[in-house]
């Protein structure tokens, strides 16, 4: 048994920094461990747990295990968790309830819990005392030992917690199962070293780990020669990549030879303000094929709280940044993420915040209410603001964004744009959805043949949220 513990998650020496890369390799004898089974994985939070359980369903996959529809027909059911927010904890354990009570059902069920919240000391504990009915736990770092878990849980039958504080050395070749046939996630660094003071992430994540750009690109280029048409460069803070290496290659070197390949779209997620270099703007601007779309978090527009929040960057350098990104990168879209009631908030911060929205007018922006989060430096902050006044802040704010998003909508209007139709649109079957190049989500009338294919499309419509459009039939590229 293996526990978290924050104390040795927060522990960052020169010597533990040597990460090696290893290559995952499956056991023989646990390939048919699922044979006859089903498993149902449930994925929570952002892209990267997204493209873990891409990487978890593909594992148990290989392990025999087949994927069913629903949480009451599987032999295995796992959830990947989230730890950003309280409310993300609150649908887990909601979860976790119906888990329980299907449990007692058919007690032959293996029932896991794995993701950001196994990285948590205080869950971990929790699920040690009062969710004795999950057989197995395991964390961010150890995703490649799944199988190993599972053949231990199902010998001996005991609960299996299997969590490292400590992140491990990067594992390459572990196979994944794709959602899309066209559009892929590349993870290209692991971690976060920027503790800002609100975030659980680096203590669930572990230190930044880039990986060899040569991995990353092999990988790109494979997808490409699949017939992928784009692919979206993920890691908590991406512009950062190639820092902990020992080697003169950076993000835009990077974003460059990815560009390079020739895959007809490549984007990046997540930006951190800090480390956006005028190199990186350029590189951007030049390849048609690098999305301009930008995803800048701004958190508050108040440099006093961003100075609390640990991120070192001012209301002016932002703007700076922001601005010079605008101009230099043709059609640019921004969006943002923004907190509201942070500890200490007062009227005037917020209205600072408010201010940046009008100057920048965001195409979108995911808005929060500040959550503490055990452990870190903010939860500890005093927190004297009422619940009601952070709500009507978070709508005040949301008013704003909205009108903008809608503004920023309302241009396309009649406009031509390339859209990549990725799948059937949710609102009407009849009609394809896919987004633009700016990221923007139109529903397309378009034949099913043109899925997969960047095609031009004339927006009749626009919405606050997404738009309508018609096919024109020009294809732009074929898949
Ligand atoms: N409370 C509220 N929002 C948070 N985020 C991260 N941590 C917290 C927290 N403790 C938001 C930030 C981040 C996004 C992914 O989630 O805005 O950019
Ligand atoms: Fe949630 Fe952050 Fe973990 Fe992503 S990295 S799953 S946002 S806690």
């Amino acid at each position: 048994m293996q526990i978290p513990n924050y104390q040795e998650a927060k522990k960052r020496n020169k010597q533990e920094m040597l990460v090696k890369t290893e290559n995952y390799i499956l056991k023989e004898d646990l390939r048919n461990l699922g044979k006859g089974k089903t498993y149902f994985v449930k994925t929570y939070g952002c892209q990267m747990n997204e493209h873990d359980g891409e990487n978890i369903k593909a594992i148990l996959e290989e392990m025999s295990f087949v994927e069913c529809e629903t949480m009451e027909e599987a032999d295995l059911i796992l959830l990947n968790t989230c730890a950003i927010r309280e409310n993300a904890h609150n649908k887990v354990f909601g979860y976790l309830g119906r888990v329980k009570h299907l449990k007692a059902e058919r007690p032959d069920v293996i029932t896991g819990i794995c993701g950001c919240m196994a990285q948590e000391e205080v869950v971990v504990k929790e699920i040690m005392q009062k969710h004795k009915y999950l057989d197995f736990v395991f964390g961010t770092h150890n995703i490649h030992e799944l199988p190993m878990i599972l053949n231990n849980t199902i010998e001996t039958k005991l609960q299996q917690i299997q969590v490292y504080s400590k992140e491990g050395d990067i594992i390459e070749n572990i196979p994944v199962k794709r959602e899309s046939k066209y559009k892929a996630w590349v993870n290209i660094m692991y971690g976060c070293d920027k503790f800002c003071t609100y975030c659980i992430v680096p203590y669930t994540r572990g230190k930044q780990r880039s990986r060899n750009h040569k991995d990353i690109l092999a990988e790109v280029n494979c997808l490409k020669q699949q017939g992928y048409q784009e692919v979206t460069l993920l890691g908590q803070n991406v512009n950062a990549y190639g820092k902990d290496l020992n080697e003169d290659y950076t993000m835009e070197n990077l974003l460059e030879d990815v560009a390079l390949t020739g895959i007809p779209r490549v984007r990046f997620v997540t930006s951190h303000p800090w480390d956006f270099t005028d190199q990186m703007i350029d590189v951007i601007a030049r390849y048609d094929n690098i999305m301009p779309y930008i995803h800048l978090p701004l958190q508050s527009g108040s440099s006093r709280i961003l100075k609390l929040m640990g991120r070192r960057y001012t209301k002016e350098s932002y703007l700076e940044l922001a601005f010079k990104i605008k101009e230099k990168i043709k059609n640019c879209s921004l969006t943002t993420d923004i907190i509201v009631g942070f500890p200490g908030e007062t009227e005037e911060d917020f209205n600072e915040t408010l201010d940046i929205v009008k100057q920048l007018k965001y195409d979108s922006a995911f808005t929060f209410i500040f959550s503490p989060r055990i452990g870190t430096p903010a939860a500890a902050m005093k927190d004297d603001i009422s619940l009601p006044v952070k709500e009507e802040r978070l709508q005040i704010l949301n008013n704003l964004v909205n009108q903008y998003a809608l503004e920023a909508n309302q241009m396309y209007l009649n406009q031509t744009v390339k859209v990549l139709l990725e799948d059937v649109s949710e609102k009407n079957e009849s009609m394809l959805m896919g987004y633009t190049d700016t990221m923007k989500l139109v529903n397309v009338k378009a034949d099913k043949m043109y899925l997969g294919k960047i095609v031009d499309v004339k927006i009749t419509d626009v919405k606050t949220w997404s738009m309508d459009g018609e096919m024109l039939h020009k294809e732009v590229s074929i898949g």
